[in-house]
C-alpha cells in the first residue's frame, strides 16, 4: 500500500515536471518576430523599462517575503522538533510591524506609479513636430491603411518611414478589433464609431509583424499585419509607385480585367481609374505587398489562383465569397492581378 502511494507521488512530481518545463520552454523562441521584450523603437523602449522596473521591484518582495516565510517554517519546525508539546507565544497585534508592512508597499506602489503614469501620458501624446499620420481601418479580417495626406491607400503591409513619427488614427467598419505591433509600441483597440489613436516609431529599417489582438471573429487569428519601417528615401519611392496608375492590361492580363469587371469583384475592390469598391482591400498596386488575405499567404501566382478558387475555404468566414470561377476564369484574373505592381 505504501509503495503503491509512493509511485502515485512519483508520478505527480514527474508529471508537473513535465508541465512546468512545457511552460517554461513555451517561452524561449531566438527569433520570436512579436517579441514585445524585444524593443525596435523608442516607444517600445519606454515600455520595456516599465516593464523591467516592475519586474525587478516584484523580483525584490518576492524573495524578501517568501524567504521570510521559508524561515519561520524551518525555525517552527526545528522548535517543534525539540518540544513537541510547546506552544509558541501567542500574541495579538505588533504596531511596529504593522506600520512597517503598510508604509513600506505603499512606498513601492508609489514607486511604480509615478513612471506608469508618466510611461501612459508620454506614449498617449501627439508627436510633436510634422507626424505622418496613418488612418488606419479595421475590417472582419485585414488591415485596410489610407495615407490622407498622400493620397495612398494599400492593405495589411503597413509602411512607415525612419525619420518621422507615425500617428495612427484607428478607425473599424465592423466590430472591434485591436492593433499591436509588438516590437514598436503598445497594443490599441479600434472601436467602430469612434477613432483611437497610437504612435508608432522604428528606429531601424526592417519588417515588424504584428495582429489582430481582440477576438474578432471566426478569422481572428489570420487578421494579421506587417509594418514596414523604411530610410526616408525608400518610403518616398514607395509612395512615389503607389501613386503611379496601373499600367493597361495586354493579352491574358486584358481578358484578366474583363472577367474582373464582369464578376462582382468590381462591386468591392478599388483599382485606380477601373473601380471604387471599398468593401475589400484596395488591388491598385497589389503586388507592391509580399502578403494578401489579412497578411496570411506570401503574394504568388499560385496562392492567388487557390485563394480565388475558394476564399472562405482558404480564410474561414472570408467575406469575400466563393464565385465558382472556372480555371480559366481564374487563370485570366491572375494574369491580370500579376500586372498591378
Ligand atoms: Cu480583428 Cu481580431
Amino acid at each position: 500500500m505504501q509503495a503503491e502511494s509512493r509511485v502515485r507521488v512519483r508520478r505527480g512530481r514527474l508529471a508537473a515536471l513535465v508541465v512546468a518545463s512545457g511552460v517554461l520552454l513555451g517561452g524561449c523562441a531566438r527569433h520570436a518576430s512579436q517579441d514585445t521584450l524585444k524593443p525596435a523603437g523608442p516607444l517600445s523602449h519606454k515600455i520595456n523599462n516599465l516593464f523591467f522596473l516592475t519586474f525587478w521591484i516584484a523580483v525584490v518582495v518576492f524573495v524578501v517575503v517568501e524567504g521570510g516565510i521559508v524561515l519561520a517554517v524551518l525555525r517552527g519546525r526545528h522548535r517543534a522538533r525539540r518540544d513537541p508539546e510547546a506552544i509558541p507565544a501567542q500574541t495579538h497585534g505588533h504596531l511596529p510591524i504593522e506600520i512597517t508592512w503598510t508604509v513600506i508597499p505603499a512606498i513601492l506602489l508609489l514607486a511604480l506609479a509615478v513612471p506608469t503614469v508618466k510611461t501612459i501620458f508620454d506614449l498617449a501624446r501627439k508627436p510633436k513636430g510634422d507626424p505622418l499620420e496613418i488612418t488606419v481601418v479595421g475590417h472582419q479580417w485585414w488591415w485596410e491603411y489610407r495615407y490622407p495626406s498622400l493620397g495612398v491607400t494599400t492593405a495589411n503591409e503597413l509602411h512607415i518611414p525612419t525619420d518621422r513619427p507615425v500617428y495612427l488614427n484607428l478607425e473599424s467598419v465592423d466590430v472591434i478589433h485591436s492593433f499591436w505591433v509588438p516590437k514598436l509600441n503598445g497594443k490599441r483597440d479600434v472601436v467602430p464609431g469612434r477613432v483611437n489613436h497610437l504612435n508608432l516609431r522604428a528606429v531601424r529599417p526592417g519588417t515588424y509583424f504584428g495582429q489582430c489582438v481582440e477576438y474578432c471573429g471566426a478569422s481572428h487569428a489570420n487578421m494579421r499585419l506587417r509594418a514596414i519601417a523604411q530610410t526616408p528615401a525608400d518610403f518616398r519611392r514607395w509612395v512615389d509607385d503607389q501613386r503611379r496608375a496601373p499600367p493597361t492590361p495586354t493579352g491574358l492580363a486584358a481578358e484578366g480585367l474583363a472577367v474582373f469587371e464582369a464578376k462582382p469583384c468590381i462591386g468591392c475592390h478599388t483599382i485606380s481609374g477601373i473601380s471604387e469598391g471599398n468593401v475589400g482591400p484596395n488591388l491598385t498596386h497589389l503586388q507592391s505587398r509580399t502578403t494578401f488575405a489579412g497578411a496570411i499567404f506570401p503574394m504568388s501566382p499560385q496562392n492567388l489562383a487557390a485563394w480565388l478558387r475558394d476564399p472562405p475555404g482558404e480564410k474561414p468566414g472570408s467575406r469575400m465569397p466563393n464565385l465558382h470561377l472556372t480555371e480559366d476564369e481564374i487563370a485570366k484574373l491572375v494574369a491580370y492581378l500579376e500586372t498591378l505592381k
